[in-house]
């Protein structure tokens, strides 16, 4: 766990802000904008404003940290239908991240409501009230998420938003996004930040289809995943190739425990022994083309 002592906040391109972590040595949110990522690459993605219209609606947060995808998603399903009740779990590991928010006042682009509710799930880590059931699980999401299953929690939709592949493996391995895509309802979708080749790959290894979504203040785009091709925009030519290079050889953690080291030293090991294309001649190859990823 972090020795941070507290967290600085940062500007982003759309007027919030965001942290550093040292110990990731990444931005919690993307620098073009973190109340912009949350609500188009997180909320819009999972196409929460269509679901909104149902009476209830279950979300799974996976790294919960500022609570900015959490924040987004309540504020949008309630703009278009205040009486929809929702069902949350939000999965962290560090609880002085959603603390550390509340007090820089971070939330403060949020409405009351919903500030209230972010505070409450910082502090108590549990919120209840007529239209609300939420908890924040603190603790490894590798462990935390075998208590959502246990609950058979089936998420409508489910933010996948740890640090980056290279720099926190263990939540990106085909068996981590097995365990969520069990957590997801048939007609569900799983959105993330990230387009790496080896999370796409790890989330079809999960059995999920995937697509490509525009991921906002970021030069590449993000990828949304359900059981169906429905709705998903397919991927182009240059990402379908992208997944037929030792790039896209996924990160493995057979009981979920590994280290992030043994995890790192696994697929490095399979990208050695692979006869996959290596990614560098597939950038070439795109190089003059654009877009490049
Ligand atoms: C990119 S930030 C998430 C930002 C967040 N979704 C938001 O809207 O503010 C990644 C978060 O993952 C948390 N984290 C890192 N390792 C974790 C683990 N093994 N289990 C659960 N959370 C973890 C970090 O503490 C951090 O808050």
């Amino acid at each position: 766990m972090s020795t941070q002592p507290d967290f600085s906040p940062e500007l982003t391109n759309d007027g919030s802000y965001t942290f550093f972590s040292e110990e990731f040595g990444e931005w919690f949110h993307s620098r073009g904008g973190a109340y912009d990522e949350a609500k188009l690459t997180f909320v819009a993605a999972t196409h929460l404003p269509e679901k909104a219209k149902r009476d209830k609606i279950y979300l799974l947060d996976i790294c919960y940290g500022l609570g900015y995808n959490t924040a987004a998603a309540l504020e949008t399903i309630w703009r278009i239908n205040p009486d929809c009740r929702v069902y949350l779990m939000g999965l962290e590991i560090n609880p002085a991240v959603p603390v550390s928010a509340i007090a820089h006042n971070l939330v403060a682009g949020w409405s009351p409501d919903i500030r209230r509710i972010l505070a409450m799930l910082a502090t108590d880590h549990q919120v209840k009230c007529d239209r609300l059931e939420a908890r924040l699980l603190i603790g490894d999401a590798r462990e935390k998420i075998q208590s959502v299953i246990q609950m058979n929690f089936q998420a409508d939709s489910i933010f996948l938003d740890p640090f980056s592949p290279l720099r926190c493996p263990s939540l990106w391995t085909v068996e981590f996004l097995q365990q969520l895509a069990t957590c997801l309802s048939p007609d569900g979708h799983l959105a993330t930040y990230s387009c790496a080749a080896a999370a796409r790959t790890a989330l079809q290894f999960a059995g999920l289809t995937i697509g490509s979504t525009q991921a906002i203040g970021r030069q590449w785009p993000g990828t949304v995943a359900s059981f169906t091709e429905y709705d998903l925009s397919s991927l182009s030519q240059q990402e379908q190739e992208h997944l037929r290079t030792r790039a896209a050889i996924p990160y493995r953690d057979p009981n979920l425990n590994a280290s992030d080291q043994e995890i790192v030293q696994r697929r490095q090991q399979e990208q050695i022994e692979s006869d996959f294309e290596p990614a560098s001649r597939w950038r070439k190859r795109w190089a003059s083309k654009q877009p490049v990823l």
